[in-house]
């Protein structure tokens, strides 16, 4: 579902991700580990493509990018079209359209309804209003946060923003989900809520990948736990 071969990212002519190969299976659940500063944001907006790779070849979901020619930039091409073409900006959305993401201060907008903040990711789709009704109320009953539907969110609290960006990244009914350091903002109890969910979200065959630098949250998970270290995967274990 995730594989990146050779990958490596440079910023203003210094390596920040050296080389990374590793892949994920569809509806596998891993973990990003590593000090600060080691890549994991970095890996991270590689594959939801807010970062580009400088060398490497990566498949996400069902689009495979590959490094072309330093000039003519990246090539991409679909699983079940054949043939390569060169990669445009204006692919992106296609790309990112499998991806729902959550981050660490949850980057929910303001001055929107709950309800709104998760529709809108059905609306740059054009989904029809009844259809964007229904799918905001079902992520709202998955987060058990229906009743919040006309709130705010500076009325809710962190570990409920968080359970809203959730429902916002799971909406769309993506096959990949990335989540950096999403629990980074939340006390002990909250964010053992927060994993759990994620673990509903995972058993209904949801890839996911996740930054996090909690080893209480992987320790004797059984899941695969990638160490970033200045920018190089210096070990893959089983956690
Ligand atoms: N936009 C940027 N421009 C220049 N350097 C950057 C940029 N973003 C990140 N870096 C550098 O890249 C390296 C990796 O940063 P990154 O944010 O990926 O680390 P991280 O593992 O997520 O750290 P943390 O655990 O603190 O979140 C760091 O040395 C950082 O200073
Ligand atoms: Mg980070």
């Amino acid at each position: 579902m995730i594989s990146l071969q050779n990958v490596s990212k440079l910023y203003e002519s210094q390596s920040v991700l050296k080389n990374i190969s590793l892949s994920v299976g569809k509806s596998e659940m891993v973990y990003i580990t590593g000090p600060s500063g080691a890549g994991k944001t970095t890996l991270l907006k590689m594959i939801y493509l807010a970062e580009w790779p400088d060398e490497g070849e990566m498949t996400i979901g069902d689009f495979h990018l590959s490094f072309w020619d330093s000039k003519l930039g990246w090539e991409v091409s679909k699983s079940d079209i054949s043939q390569c073409k060169p990669f445009k900006i204006t692919d992106i959305p296609y790309l990112r359209r499998d991806i729902g993401i959550v981050f660490q201060d949850f980057k929910l907008l303001p001055n929107r309804t709950i309800f709104e903040n998760i529709a809108l990711a059905l609306r740059v789709r054009d989904e029809k209003e009844s259809e964007i009704k229904s799918l905001v109320s079902e992520a709202l009953k998955r987060v058990h946060l229906r009743h919040k539907a006309d709130s705010y969110p500076r009325t809710l609290s962190g570990g409920e923003q968080q359970r809203i960006a959730i429902a916002r990244a799971i909406v769309t009914k993506p096959q990949i989900i990335l989540a950096d350091e999403p629990t980074g903002n939340l006390d002990w109890d909250t964010a053992a809520g927060i994993w759990r969910l994620f673990g509903e979200i995972n058993l209904s065959g949801c890839t996911m990948l996740i930054a996090t630098h909690n080893k209480d949250v992987f320790t004797n998970s059984g899941k695969r736990v990638f160490y970033l270290d200045s920018g190089e995967l210096a070990k893959e274990v089983v956690g």
